[in-house]
């Protein structure tokens, strides 16, 4: 019998209906449908209108959605996780929330917040606790109301995010499956070239701050973009170096979705086929924490017990990195 290891071995997901489209964003800033799917790869991103909703509801129709398809206790859950850089409130963790809305009755809970890279992290933090033997089921979720936090007067930002959420559960496995090997990495001198600059401890929120839209998120693109690409490659290609996988033992890289012109760096520097790519930025936009949840979910029908799955991440802070991860089981 092999060591202990994490895996996953529940899916679920949730995005809102709105679709907003490249044709609609065309009327409401100075862009065009061309420049978004050309430069981006995006075509529409769903936006949560419900009013008084944060990122909780979207949080919670995943985890329900994993429950039902699962058939899990939710009153077996010992950690639930939320990945997210748009909590429901600056201070009360969503996830205590979320736990109590599912049932999640003897769980205890906390938010993890490193941007585009918290559900890569919170597969760290999850995983780490099943090795350990402390818990035996952890329910992560990586959710983000992104249009929250974004200006739809600016053009540079506003074609690029989108809402949604999606979950997974990590249960222990005796087979070797699961979590295998990761290399996350940070680099504090990113966080100029994306972030939001009042709000927190530095700036507070003031009449000043609000006036000078300093709520919403900026991004020097060009910056991230270089940062992006190299990166995200640099630690795909070090994962598979090191555990001696080949491009074709790779079964799927499962990218974070913030640029199709990244994510094809990425593939292209791993060697690995288009067709073992997901993809769905062309439908949700970059939804931040819940990129690589929703991944799983458009795929989880494709993916076979063994197969090998790279993920990949990068954000703002700078934070990054790459997890390599044996798939449990056959849907
Ligand atoms: O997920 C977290 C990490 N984030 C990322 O990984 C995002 C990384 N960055 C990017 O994906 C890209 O940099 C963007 C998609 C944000 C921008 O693409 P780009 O190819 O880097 O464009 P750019 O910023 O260099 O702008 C090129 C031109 C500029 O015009 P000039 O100066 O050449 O005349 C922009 O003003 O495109 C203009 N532009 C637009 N035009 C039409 C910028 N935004 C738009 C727009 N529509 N929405």
């Amino acid at each position: 019998m092999k060591k202990q290891t994490a895996a996953i071995t529940a899916v679920g997901g949730y995005v809102p209906d709105f679709v907003l489209s490249n044709k609609v964003l065309e009327t409401m800033v100075d862009t065009n449908d061309e420049w978004i799917t050309t430069r981006t790869g995006i075509k529409e991103r769903r936006i949560l209108k419900e009013e008084n909703k944060g990122t909780s509801y979207m949080a919670i129709k995943a985890a329900e959605d994993l429950i039902k398809k699962s058939g899990v206790d939710p009153a077996e859950i010992d950690f639930v996780l939320v990945a997210t850089a748009t909590p429901d409130l600056p201070v009360a963790a969503t996830a205590a929330y979320v736990a109590s809305e599912i049932g999640a009755v003897n769980a205890f809970s906390y938010d993890l917040q490193a941007a585009c890279s918290s559900f890569l992290y919170g597969m760290s933090t999850a995983t780490s606790y099943i090795e350990s033997g402390r818990y035996k089921k952890v329910l992560l979720i990586g959710a983000d109301k992104m249009s929250s936090i974004i200006d739809y007067t600016d053009r540079t930002t506003c074609i690029i995010f989108g809402d949604g959420a999606g979950a997974v559960l990590f249960e222990p496995n005796d087979e070797g499956l699961g979590h295998q090997d990761e290399y996350l990495r940070t680099d504090g001198c990113g966080r100029q070239f994306l972030k939001i600059e009042a709000g927190g401890s530095i700036l507070p929120a003031s009449e000043e701050t609000v006036k000078n839209k300093q709520h919403y998120v900026y991004q020097d693109g060009k910056s991230v973009f270089k940062f992006a690409v190299s990166n995200m490659a640099d630690v795909s290609a070090l994962i598979m170096e090191r555990n001696g996988l080949t491009k074709e033992d790779v079964n799927w890289l499962v990218p974070h979705q913030a640029n199709k012109r990244i994510i094809d760096a990425t593939a292209n520097r791993m060697g690995v086929d288009a067709d073992k790519v997901m993809m769905n930025i062309q439908r949700y936009g970059n939804t931040t924490s819940a990129t690589l949840p929703l991944l799983l979910y458009d795929y989880e029908k494709q993916l076979k017990k063994g197969d090998n799955l790279i993920f990949a991440a990068f954000g703002g802070g700078f934070t990054w990195g790459s997890i390599y991860l044996k798939w449990a089981y056959n849907s």
